[in-house]
């Protein structure tokens, strides 16, 4: 399955018709489900049409032919009640079985809470203060401009979804804004992010490597550019990974406390802006009025800080201006706000530091 849109060309990427086998058990339930009921399909419509053509064929010379007249055929009531009935149940036990298990999340070492932003993903691993946003790596613009080679590209992220092998991984779905659907084909697995819910679904990957998905519910103008990419590492390696993550958040944590420089405050909010606050307010800081008011020398980024804090953290009633409060941690909330102010709120051409 492929996930594309026009772009730099990427080489080996094979076309697949079918549905992926993928790389769970319940992938390859679901797999062979499909496979049988597409083969079901195939033996009942060659016999049907078969029988259609056959008649058609044999019978195209009987104008003026007397058709029979015969009322009930008992045997063929029973018989047509029967294979149907025997073919329903072919398709609903299997079927059954693993629905069931696709739903049976419990037991997990692994929870995941993944949530839907226009657009991009939040992963955070639950208890174990790991947490971060997964989103496009390259601008959206920069595909755009290339995007007319007629080439491919393939959608990267800036940081991918790390998860193990061979350990069950609950992932617990959600939304900030409107409703987004976190899929990957080769789990098997596909559940809308809705706001105000939790929904739950689950993996367990054989083997390791690179799966993607993307967003799979219409959520706006991005939709096509909210890629879903999972590294899936051996249990050790993974093991690994969590511990050097921690240590990097415990890191950033201190980072809250300690000074900063204003110019690498800067650096950070610029990097933040365009991960975050670009997608709508434009790279360029122009926006998309008059829903995404421009900032360029805008109330918002000259007048009251804490007024332009408070948008950025709670989000702005009756606008498409989303909360942030979870999405920001504190020093990357100080570092936009201080290059939106020096970026577009700031002509003396010299770096404000603002003040709280
Ligand atoms: Cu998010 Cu479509």
């Amino acid at each position: 399955m492929l996930f594309l849109a026009g772009g730099v060309a990427t080489p080996a990427l094979a076309i697949e018709y079918n549905m992926p086998v993928g790389v769970t058990a319940v992938s390859r339930d679901i797999h062979s489900l499909h496979m049988t009921i597409f083969w079901i399909c195939v033996i009942i419509g060659v016999v049907v049409f078969g029988i259609m053509g056959y008649s058609m064929i044999r019978h195209r010379k009987s104008r003026g032919a007397i058709p029979a007249t015969f009322h009930e055929n008992t045997r063929i009531e029973i018989l047509w009640t029967i294979i149907p009935l025997v073919i329903l149940f072919v398709m609903a036990v299997p079927a059954t079985a693993t629905l069931k298990d696709m739903y049976d999340a419990s037991e997990s070492a692994l929870d995941i809470k993944v949530t839907g932003h226009q657009w991009r993903w939040q992963y955070e691993y639950l208890g174990e203060n790991v947490a971060f946003t997964s989103s496009l790596a390259t601008p959206r613009e920069q595909i755009n401009n290339t995007s007319e080679k007629g080439e491919h590209y393939l959608l990267e992220v800036d940081n991918p979804l790390v998860l193990p092998i061979n350990r069950k991984v609950r992932f617990l779905t959600t939304s900030t804004d409107v409703i987004h659907s976190w899929w990957v084909p080769d789990f098997g697995v596909k559940k809308d992010a809705i706001p105000g819910f939790i929904n739950e679904a689950w993996t367990r990957i054989d083997t390791p490597g690179t799966y993607r998905g993307q967003c799979a519910e219409l959520c706006g103008k991005d939709h096509g550019f909210m890629p879903v990419v999972v590294q899936a590492l051996p249990e050790a390696e993974f093991d690994e990974w969590l511990v050097a993550r921690k240590a990097e958040a415990e890191a950033s944590l201190n980072d809250a406390g300690r000074d900063w420089g204003l110019e690498e405050l800067m650096e950070k909010g610029e990097k933040t802006y365009a991960t975050i606050c670009a997608a709508c307010h434009q790279p360029n800081g122009q926006g998309m009025p008059p829903a995404f008011p421009s900032l360029v020398g805008s109330a918002i980024v000259t007048g009251d800080m804490q007024a332009h804090i408070d948008i950025v953290i709670n989000g702005k009633a009756g606008t498409p201006m989303a909360a942030f409060a979870d999405v920001l941690s504190p020093v990357e909330l100080a570092a936009v706000i201080t290059y939106e102010r020096n970026a577009w709120g700031n002509d003396t051409g010299e770096l404000v530091q603002p003040a709280v």
